[in-house]
């Protein structure tokens, strides 16, 4: 406590001395008060840092600072001035604290040794990496990962991708991204876990403890890094880097909570945003890095920058060139500069004109150390570089069997009208029609750097398990044109129809069609918004036609966002959403349709009728004028050409059984509040339900969501069970943070309501006379 405010005292003179606009910018907002854990310090870590960084010279110290890229990989813009000779002669001389985009045992064991061998200290690399959802072997895209609401199998998702990268040398993931967003335009929807804040913070806790584990110098383990800090997921008509205007409200209680969740869980790192909040990039936002996150978080490990974003200050028309960007930057709290080279080109310059105290660089080595000793690299620097225990363990069984799981445990059944599913194990035949069905690549989806293309098991190879049926496959148009690459473009096939013809053909003759259409595993991800989130047009006219040939049609929806699908929803009986599932998607897709796994996946983001309606999204507001007044009236909140309702809602998602809810019961006391209700398995499979809670808190001081989620559960029940469920709600449920960042519970009414989605199907009520204690 002694040091806080000691180091909140160095800020606030500097922000007296260097005119730290947007530290008081930060102010107006109002102070905060979260509540949080407090990670403990290991004393005998901060004894080795402290005598550390007794040791260094100005410019070591910028140089833990400073974050290059790998001499041959980008994911970003590539900045002026960074060449591979210039980036060895660096590290050469102890001028590079950590590096991203290095992979593989032997690449690192490279620069590891310049480091550790030839720089005057010794100081071991933090190597960083993106370690979104599985490294070489990959788990589905997060989003998919979330619409299992299973934490214990992101939990292992999580762990296995750590094992998988830190056998190839890397030591640091930029994940989990814990960004809410609303808004299914977003190309980096893919890379969240959705809407929810309840479920994301879940999501959030889950994928910290997977990837960092109990022992963060087991040589299995990797620190983590919750990003973008904060309300990224928030770009304005979901365009990816454009500006956020944020309310304080939402803020508190949507933006901010997984990132706390994140924190409590013992992460290590966070990464800031490239978009500004209230006019101040995050980079150099003294509010969000300083005040909340290293201030009432007593967050201690260390905040990285986006790639560039220290520059990017220039572009946002807030510093007039890079030095004045480094220097909003340290003030701001930004420890580590990735690849915009500021720090190292400015930093000394600041110091010695006075306009930045060293104190503060004191302060981000400080973090940026201790990590490196938690993580062991002191000890056991090369411990993630032996090559053959890459050999070993990169794409094993245990790796390969955990992502299988994951991947069918992601599926979600949105849509079962004439019970095609689960497909018949013989004498059918199957025609499979569309690209996807085929495709080796696409279900990698977006964020699969150590990936190989080809790699993914494909849906058609996944069918080829199962023999009893006969199965015939017609590509159909092609999906793309021309290259597939990370940086690059992807070209939709628009306009050549060839194939469209043979594949309506065959349906014909089929008993039921498999037709895999929806997004390419590019289509999402970074700098990869769309203002149409629909099916591609020739997908949408092969779909009619194939419907119009023969209607037992199983639509094998992939894609990495919402989509708007209303025709498909209307005339397609079955649509199973398969996302993008990674190496093992195609058999965990075939396992499903032959209910060798029972579905029992659900949204973690609405699904909108039109892009119109886009942000869509269950916890919203109640407004002024909520219902229609009388039939055809038009003073109130609604699209005069389309309803206000989803096309498939938060939470939704459906299983071969069916599950029935029943007698409801809510019982007040002074310290909590139980509820209680049975759930039965009433068809005639064994299945799970994710059964879902939500409040609403009626009357208060700040407007509360219609809905909002304080609790889920997945439930196996065989046919015919039944179980009674009973959840707590305390005051971390029942309260909410004010507009000064006070969190409390306000008396009142309340509803409750339960259901397998935001749709509930039981409800009722309680009074609190008083707050909970
Ligand atoms: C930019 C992205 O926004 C961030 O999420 C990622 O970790 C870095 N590039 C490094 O690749």
């Amino acid at each position: 406590m002694k040091r806080l405010s000691i180091y909140l005292g160095t800020i606030c003179l500097l922000g007296t001395l260097c005119s730290c606009t947007n530290f008081s910018q930060g102010q107006e907002i109002g102070s905060v008060s979260m509540k949080s854990g407090t990670t403990e310090l290991d004393s005998e870590i901060e004894g080795k840092v402290d005598s550390l960084l007794s040791l260094m010279t100005l410019e070591e110290k910028i140089g833990q600072m400073n974050q290059y890229s790998g001499f041959w990989d980008v994911t970003g813009p590539k900045p002026e001035g960074g060449s591979e000779a210039k980036k060895y002669e660096d590290l050469r001389k102890g001028l590079v604290g950590s590096m991203l985009n290095v992979t593989g045992a032997k690449e690192v064991l490279e620069v590891q040794k310049i480091a550790v061998e030839e720089t005057r200290l010794g100081i071991p690399l933090l190597i960083g990496f993106d370690v979104v959802h599985g490294f070489k072997t990959v788990s589905p895209i997060p989003l998919a990962e979330s619409a299992s609401w299973d934490m214990e199998a992101i939990k292992r998702s999580a762990e296995v991708a750590a094992k998988e990268a830190a056998v190839s040398g890397i030591n640091w993931t930029f994940a989990p991204m814990v960004d809410i967003t609303r808004d299914a335009r977003w190309g980096r929807v893919m890379e969240g876990a959705g809407e929810d804040p309840f479920l994301g913070s879940a999501i959030a806790k889950a994928r910290v403890t997977g990837f960092q584990g109990d022992d963060l110098t087991s040589p299995y383990t990797i620190a983590a890094c919750a990003k973008h800090f904060a309300a990224y997921g928030f770009a304005e008509s979901g365009r990816d880097y454009n500006t956020v205007d944020v309310g304080t409200s939402t803020l508190y209680n949507i933006v901010f909570p997984p990132f706390l969740a994140a924190k409590e869980a013992g992460v290590r790192t966070f990464m800031n945003s490239f978009n500004e909040i209230n006019g101040v990039p995050a980079t150099g936002n003294a509010w969000l890095q300083r005040e909340i996150l290293k201030g009432k978080w007593d967050f201690n490990g260390f905040m990285v920058s986006d790639w560039g974003s220290i520059n990017e200050m220039i572009s946002h028309g807030q510093a007039e060139n890079g030095k004045y960007a480094a220097e909003r930057a340290i003030i701001a709290g930004s420890d580590m500069d990735m690849e915009s080279y500021h720090y190292l080109n400015y930093l000394a310059e600041l110091v010695k004109e006075g306009k930045v105290n060293e104190d503060l660089l004191d302060d981000a080595v400080r973090r940026i150390l201790r990590v490196k000793f938690e993580l062991g690299l002191f000890e056991n620097p090369y411990q993630y570089s032996d090559p053959s225990v890459e050999n070993e363990v990169v794409g094993s069984q245990e790796i390969q069997d955990a992502v299988l799981d994951m991947a069918k445990k992601s599926i979600v059944l949105l849509k079962n009208e004439k019970r095609l599913l689960p497909l018949k194990r013989s004498g059918q035949n199957i025609v499979v029609i569309g690209a996807l069905a085929s495709d080796k690549t696409s279900p990698l989806g977006n964020w699969r750097t150590g990936a190989e293309n080809g790699t993914a098991v494909s849906l058609l190879e996944g069918l080829q398990q199962y023999q009893g049926n006969t199965i015939t496959y017609v590509k159909g148009p092609a999906f793309v044109d021309g290259e597939i690459s990370f940086p690059k473009q992807l070209q939709i096939n628009e306009t050549k129809t060839s194939g469209m013809i043979e594949a309506v053909n065959a349906a014909k003759k089929a008993d039921i069609v498999l037709v895999a259409l929806g997004e390419h595993g590019m289509q999402t991800g970074e700098g990869r918004s769309q203002v149409d989130i629909g099916l591609p047009k020739l997908q949408q006219q092969l779909l009619e036609e194939v419907y119009k040939a023969n209607p037992n049609v199983v639509l094998v929806l992939h894609n990495g966002r919402p989509v708007a699908i209303p025709w498909a929803a209307e005339h397609i009986p079955s649509i199973l959403e398969v996302w993008q599932l990674g190496t093992q998607s195609g058999h965990a897709i075939a396992q499903v349709l032959y209910g060798d796994y029972n579905p029992s996946g659900k949204l973690p983001m609405t699904f909108p009728k039109a892009v119109g309606q886009v942000p869509i999204y269950y916890n919203h507001k109640s407004t002024g004028r909520p219902n229609e007044p009388a039939p055809g009236e038009v003073f109130w909140s609604h699209y005069t050409d389309m309803d206000n309702d989803p096309l498939f809602p938060f939470g939704h998602g459906l299983s071969y059984t069916q599950f029935e809810y029943q007698d409801l019961k809510v019982e007040v006391d002074p310290s909590q509040v139980l509820v209680s209700f049975e759930l039965k398995n009433i068809g005639g499979l064994d299945g799970k339900e994710v059964v879902q809670v939500y409040i609403q808190d009626v009357f208060a001081s700040i407007t509360r969501p219609v809905k909002e989620l304080k609790g889920f559960e997945l439930v196996s029940l065989k046919a015919g069970e039944s179980k009674t469920l009973n959840f707590i709600l305390t005051d971390k449920e029942l309260g909410f943070y004010n507009n000064q960042g006070e969190f409390f519970v306000e008396p009142g009414d309340f509803k409750v309501f339960v259901g397998g989605s935001s749709n509930t199907v039981l409800e009722s009520e309680f009074n609190l006379a008083q707050q909970l204690r």
